[in-house]
């Protein structure tokens, strides 16, 4: 999965294609989920057809735009102290325009523009195409705002212009919004429902993708395995579809085993999956071929029926481990992910303890655990009380990372001795010798660089492991190249 990146920042110079005259410098920032990334890609396609050059320079910067997160109220004040930062800047280069995008902007609207003085434009995760009609108004010296949610707006048609990229692994968009309610989330709100994208217009960029040399790609989606195209339209409408459209709908595995057979040499990765939405077709689909990589990221967020049922998770915890067993059974060797939220509201000592209990009996390869975080209008923050206390949730999380450290241990040790398929990604952050890539189950593995290069698939013999990361020395050149 492409991880969640809470907190990192960062743009990027590409040339504009069209590079009219007048051009004018973008930078462009994301916080928050993948899909984040992947819609800034969307808006920087999009302002590069009105003039805008993207630029990693802040200080060349005419626009700055914050692709923001609201997940937790954390993400929320990262952001917040960014704009400090551009305030700042404002004060020597007057001309500089300041717009905020994604959640943040559809979660706070108009008051975004009352509580942050210098926000000149907010646009909500659907409105992007509104963009060169906003920039006009803001030229003009007026406050723009566009926070429409759409029933339709996939940006199926829109060819992502690839930011920061290593130009082996790319996002595909493929939902948009979700339409689960779980009582603690915010992105039903943010993203509004779920709608799908037409199966050709992925296909079309994943090809595209390929020719251009990309190797890996990852379908994103708030829920993929809830993925259903039908002619268009809102997931929650498929009721009211046609027998036509009913028989020729596609479901995620179709998807995914479509994807697959269309490059069989590209690496397909997907996020995220809802345990109540993954169906048995979707395993067997990865099964079935090769290139789909043996990862998938499962969250559980928390270990006790009682809590899973205040969170609107619409599967019990026994269920849950019979989906891990199935998968495992299936596919003996994939690599399985979580998130955990730590002190839910109402959650006891015994909630906690089933939590520690379902890791146990999973032993995820990795996870990301967050302390829960209270999100205006969501569910759980009208009808329950933010009532464990700060330290108990704290101590409670703790515990919940060192026992997932143990376990990412206990999982790259079943590594050692093994020889795996890696791509290589980049140079290791570690040394400049050594390249870092990742295996089927989304594991880190570095190695000496020898005479291999950046989108190479090595084999790889694993010889050593910390917790998180695989060493080993390439072997070959693995057939896929
Ligand atoms: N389906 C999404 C999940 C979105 S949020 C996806 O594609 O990633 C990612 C994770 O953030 C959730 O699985 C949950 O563990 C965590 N999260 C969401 N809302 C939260 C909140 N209010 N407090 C703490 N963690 C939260
Ligand atoms: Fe949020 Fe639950 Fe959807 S975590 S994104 S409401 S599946």
């Amino acid at each position: 999965m492409q991880k969640t990146i809470d907190g990192s920042a960062q743009g990027t110079t590409i040339s504009n294609k069209k590079n009219k005259k007048n051009s004018r410098n973008l930078y462009i920032e994301s916080y928050g989920c993948a899909m984040n990334f992947a819609d800034s890609e969307i808006v920087a396609s999009i302002l590069a057809n009105e003039g805008f050059n993207t630029t990693d320079k802040l200080e060349d910067a005419d626009l700055v735009l914050v692709n923001t997160c609201s997940i937790r109220e954390k993400a929320e004040l990262t952001v917040r102290k960014r704009l400090e930062k551009y305030n700042a800047v404002k004060k020597h280069r007057p001309h500089l325009k300041v717009g905020v995008l994604g959640c943040m902007a559809e979660r706070l609207k108009h008051k975004f523009l009352e509580e942050e003085k210098i926000v000149d434009m907010v646009v909500g995760p659907d409105a992007y195409k509104d963009l060169p009609n906003l920039i006009q108004e803001i030229d003009a010296g007026r406050d723009a705002v566009n926070v429409v949610l759409s029933k339709e707006e996939t940006y199926g048609d829109i060819s992502p212009v690839r930011l920061q990229t290593n130009g082996v692994s790319a996002l595909v968009s493929i939902t948009r919004g979700c339409d689960n309610m779980c009582t603690f989330c915010v992105v039903p709100f943010t993203r509004g429902r779920e709608r799908s994208r037409d199966p050709h217009s992925i296909l079309g960029e994943v090809n595209d993708l390929w020719e251009k040399g990309y190797k890996e790609i990852t379908l994103l989606g708030q829920n993929v395995d809830s993925y259903l195209w039908y002619g268009g339209g809102l997931k929650k409408d498929f009721v009211k579809a046609s027998e036509m459209q009913k028989a020729t709908a596609v479901n995620f595995s179709t998807l995914l085993g479509m994807v697959a057979a269309a490059q069989p040499k590209m690496r397909i990765r997907f996020s995220t999956s809802n345990p109540q939405d993954m169906t048995l077709d979707v395993i067997e689909t990865m099964a079935k071929y090769d290139n789909i990589c043996n990862h998938i990221h499962l969250p559980v967020q928390s270990g006790s029926n009682r809590i899973l049922k205040e969170m609107n998770r619409l599967h019990t915890i026994e269920e849950y481990f019979e989906l891990i067993d199935t998968i495992r059974k299936i596919i003996p060797d994939c690599g399985i992910s979580q998130d955990i939220i730590s002190g839910f509201p109402t959650e006891t000592e015994e909630d906690h303890q089933d939590t520690l209990a379902a890791l146990e009996y999973v032993k995820y390869d990795f996870g990301y655990m967050y302390l829960y975080s209270e999100r205006p209008g969501t569910m759980a923050a009208r009808k329950l009380e933010d009532d464990v206390p700060l330290e108990i949730k704290q101590r409670r999380l703790a515990e919940i990372i060192a026992l997932q450290r143990e376990h990412c241990k206990y999982r790259t040790e079943e590594h050692l001795g093994k020889t795996e398929e890696v791509l290589i990604e980049g140079t290791s952050k570690k040394s400049d010798t050594q390249w870092m890539g990742r295996n089927s189950q989304s594991t880190v593995v570095v190695f000496h660089k020898e005479n291999y290069k950046v989108g190479d698939f090595v084999n790889v013999k694993i010889e050593d492991c910390t917790s998180a990361t695989l060493i080993g020395e390439a072997v070959e050149y693995s057939k896929n190249n």
